[in-house]
């Protein structure tokens, strides 16, 4: 078998994990779910989901990921040969080509608007009605639809084909940094408008009696879908690492680079948003019938609605590459294909697949199952049910199966740093043993980590999976 090939740098590795995590949950999604349940307050539920749940889950796909060197599939396979926790695999193999076709339909949309902002500058959105009806008129638009959606996922191939080093991290050591540049050149602009700090408190300042028992259920569900657990994206990128990389301090600077964009998302819009003296009703039409109305009213407003969407296709763009690269590592590892075929193929297949959901809104949108489009439910299927339920297999496979004693072992290889094993026990309140290669470090680091991964994560997942089937109601 061909050599696999590895990450080039560790800042590569961390880079396009970062860019898998940081998408459209961060900037679409995480300023809505945030204004809508308490600001601040819910800030705090979330850093907690993230602690967790997200933490603990990421450490694992990284470990099984550098551990086996295989996809997803493989890696069940490498680590515990002949059991049916592989099909933990395969539905991430799946989920990857679920999400994949609508979230590029999404894509291309921010593609749709880039152009539509340089061309018009959205004189046209005068109001966010008018922009409610530009909006939908885009979407059930069948030609645009599909074809924004076949130059998205073509971008998204064009990437992958190129492979680890040449494609995914040369691309996100350009892409990530230019996201950092234009969320800061749109938060400035947006903080210094008259009247921007009502949206600061909108946004930030606590307001608990707004937090309720679903909060917390959806900070669970959206701390999976933000940082691509649950369905081997982790796992896949971690099969490319070598040895001397630190798994620890990874996967506490990519949660924390995901945190932090999808807190200055919000700082992005909601200062623009109050100082226009438009009402933030946030929720999913925020960014693309809010805004737009903003950036036509907004001096050069043609170039920051430009650079907003921009920020958005970039944002997708690494994400939507991730999830491919899943789908092709299993073909590569476990069929034989060659990249270049595994690509091609299977990007031609997703988009087919994203064909329906691209419609949905427009000429399929009559047909419906209990009120559901075709991109409802494929939405539905993998956010709600596969990425919970695949994240729930991780955690007990590498909790109660392969072991957290092997686990451990695994991430010890590259820690040679001590501040990070400190912060482990630290976080458990535990006593720290200064020499990192006794048993009772193992123990300590096994101790805490395994505590959330055996017990805490598992439970969270399925209380949460039960409140979203339904199977308890608040
Ligand atoms: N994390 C991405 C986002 O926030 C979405 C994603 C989910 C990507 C699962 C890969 C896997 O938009």
């Amino acid at each position: 078998m061909e050599k696999r090939e590895h990450w080039g740098s560790q800042l590569g590795f961390i880079l396009a994990s970062a860019g898998s995590a940081v998408g459209l949950g961060n900037i679409w999604k995480f300023p809505y779910i945030t204004g809508e349940n308490g600001g601040g307050a819910f800030v705090l539920v979330y850093l907690l989901a993230i602690t967790i749940i997200g933490i603990p889950v990421m450490l694992a796909e990284f470990v099984i990921g550098r551990k086996s060197q295989r996809n997803p599939v493989g890696a069940y396979h490498a680590l515990k040969p002949g059991s049916s926790w592989i099909i933990g695999g395969y539905l991430g193999i799946l989920t990857g080509f679920i999400i994949l076709s609508f979230y590029s339909v999404v894509g291309g949309w921010t593609l749709g608007y880039m152009i539509k902002a340089i061309t018009t500058g959205f004189r046209n959105f005068s109001s966010v009605e008018v922009a409610g009806k530009h909006f939908g008129s885009f979407v059930s638009n069948p030609w645009y639809a599909v074809l924004f959606h076949f130059i998205f996922m073509g971008l998204s191939i064009l990437i992958v084909y190129k492979g680890i080093k040449q494609g995914i991290e040369k691309w996100s050591k350009i892409l990530m940094p230019a996201i950092f540049v234009i969320l800061f050149l749109l938060i400035i602009k947006g903080l210094s408008m008259k009247g921007a700090m009502k949206g600061v408190q909108f946004y930030l300042s606590p307001d608990f009696s707004k937090l309720t028992p679903k909060s917390i259920l959806i900070a669970l569900g959206h701390a999976f879908f933000s940082l691509s657990l649950g369905m081997g994206v982790m796992i896949t990128y971690g099969s490319y690492l070598s040895k001397k990389e630190n798994l620890w301090t990874s996967a506490l600077t990519i949660v924390g680079i995901d945190t932090a964009i999808a807190l200055l998302a919000g700082l992005a819009i909601f200062p623009a948003v109050f100082a226009m003296g438009f009402q933030p009703n946030a929720g999913p039409g925020l960014v693309f019938n809010i805004l737009p109305a903003i950036f036509a009213k907004m001096s050069l407003g043609f170039l920051w609605g430009f650079l907003f969407f921009l920020l958005l296709a970039i944002a997708a763009l690494t994400s939507a590459i991730s999830l491919l690269e899943v789908v092709t590592s299993y073909f590569i590892d476990e069929l034989h294909f060659n990249r270049k075929t595994a690509t091609v193929l299977f990007g031609a297949v997703i988009f087919l697949l994203g064909v329906p959901s691209a419609l949905s809104f427009g000429v399929l949108s009559k047909y419906t199952i209990s009120g559901k489009t075709f991109f409802d439910i494929m939405d539905n299927l993998a956010s709600n049910y596969f990425l919970p339920i695949g994240g729930f297999i991780i955690s007990l496979f590498v909790g109660w199966v392969w072991g957290t004693k092997h686990a451990v072992d695994e991430i010890r290889h590259g820690s040679h740093n001590f501040a990070d094993v400190h912060l482990i026990t630290l976080l458990a309140g535990l006593k720290d043993d200064p020499s990192h290669n006794s048993p009772v470090h193992v123990w300590t680091l096994a101790s805490t980590w395994g505590i959330f991964l055996r017990f805490i994560s598992p439970v969270a997942i399925f209380i949460a999976f039960l409140f979203t089937i339904g199977a308890i109601k608040l």
